[in-house]
């Protein structure tokens, strides 16, 4: 078997996130700091060209799902023909998106036509005066029914990323629950996580044991599911519910153990850990036609200095990291 891209903890990575812009037309609070953040150049950013060659390297070398971010993915006017290229790579296996959801009654169907496989779609919350708080911009409305659009259009699950902050949607658990019972959706709670700029406070965070005492109290049958060997969530269920919750427990039990994840940042950087702030540019080495050979050896090298886990949730919050926004999650 290949083993460029396994690490020296034996984690083989066959998931790869693409992020494809630094742009977004939400500014959420625990992604981005109020006055935004310094864009990259227009020219060092990817190109399609450059994305796609990125992407046929790391499927050759055994990549079998890739999800696009960003930033917000949708903003970026070749999207439809990137995913359309992607599809083409012979060995891929799905192509996933975590966007927003912002603009998806006008883009999913050209999206799905494309071959868009796996949606998953932020919301933290569900009242319009909370949305427009925590997202610094108006849309609720639109996310809702770009959620119903995606369940039309048979993505099953549509994954719904919630991130729970403390004393601001804590109290919404419930009913992030309670849209499982008719829908099928996988609601996913996420253990709020710091990143530069986004004034991530210990007291902010609501963990999963807690998560799971709020939801325990009023139903008491919700239960655990078996789980995938590579899930970043785990899987819970009120029984007889049509759609399940999941939560994402990055800060207090942590799941680095399973990663088979790397990252590519919308300037070209392979970024190895979410956490980990050793980056090289591939970018730069495609640039400088650098040859195919290189370019792996520059990969396979990275993924060797892979670390086996990040620095627990105190270091994390001191640690030198882009803001969420310049890595896509
Ligand atoms: P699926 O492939 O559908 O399971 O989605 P995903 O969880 O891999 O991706 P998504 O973009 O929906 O991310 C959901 C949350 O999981 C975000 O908050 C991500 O930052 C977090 N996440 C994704 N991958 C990792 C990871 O490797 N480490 C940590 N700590 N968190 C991750
Ligand atoms: N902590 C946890 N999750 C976050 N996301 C963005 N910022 C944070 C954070 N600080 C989530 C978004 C999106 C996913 C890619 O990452 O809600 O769903
Ligand atoms: Fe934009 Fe997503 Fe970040 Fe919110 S979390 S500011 S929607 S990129």
């Amino acid at each position: 078997k290949n083993q460029t891209l396994t690490d020296t903890f034996g984690r083989h990575h066959d998931y790869l996130r693409i992020s494809l812009t630094e742009r977004c037309n939400l500014r959420c609070q625990y992604c981005m700091p109020a006055e935004g953040v310094k864009l990259s150049e227009k020219s060092k950013i990817l190109t399609t060209d450059e994305i796609i060659q990125i992407a046929d390297l790391f499927v050759n070398e055994g990549v079998k799902k890739i999800r696009l971010t960003g930033g917000e993915p949708t903003t970026r006017k070749d999207l439809t023909d990137i995913i359309t290229q992607l599809k083409q790579l012979n060995g891929l296996e799905c192509v996933a998106m975590t966007t927003n959801g912002l603009v998806l009654t006008r883009q999913l169907v050209a999206l799905q036509k494309a071959g868009l496989d796996i949606l998953n779609i932020s919301l933290d919350t569900i009242n319009k005066s909370r949305y427009e708080k925590i997202t610094r911009r108006k849309g609720l409305e639109r996310v809702l029914m770009g959620i119903d659009l995606a369940l039309q259009l048979d993505y099953n699950p549509v994954k719904i990323n919630c991130v729970v902050i403390k004393n601001f949607n804590e109290d919404e658990i419930l009913d992030f629950v309670e849209m499982t019972k008719e829908k099928n959706v996988d609601v996913r709670f996420i253990e709020y996580m710091p990143f530069s700029g986004n004034k991530w406070e210990v007291d902010k965070m609501v963990s999963y044991k807690e998560m799971l005492d709020i939801i325990h109290k009023k139903w008491p049958e919700f239960s655990p599911l078996p789980n995938g060997k590579n899930d970043t969530s785990k899987a819970w269920k009120v029984p007889g519910y049509k759609g399940q919750v999941g939560f994402i427990t990055s800060m207090s039990e942590h799941f680095c153990g399973s990663c088979n994840r790397l990252r590519i940042t919308a300037d070209g950087n392979l970024k190895v850990c979410l956490f980990g702030n050793t980056e090289v540019s591939l970018r730069d080495a495609i640039r400088s036609k650098c040859s195919q050979d290189d370019l792996v050896a520059l990969v396979q090298a990275a993924v060797k200095r892979k670390k086996k886990q990040h620095a627990g949730m105190l270091n994390l919050s001191q640690m030198e990291n882009r803001p969420m926004i310049l890595i896509g999650g």
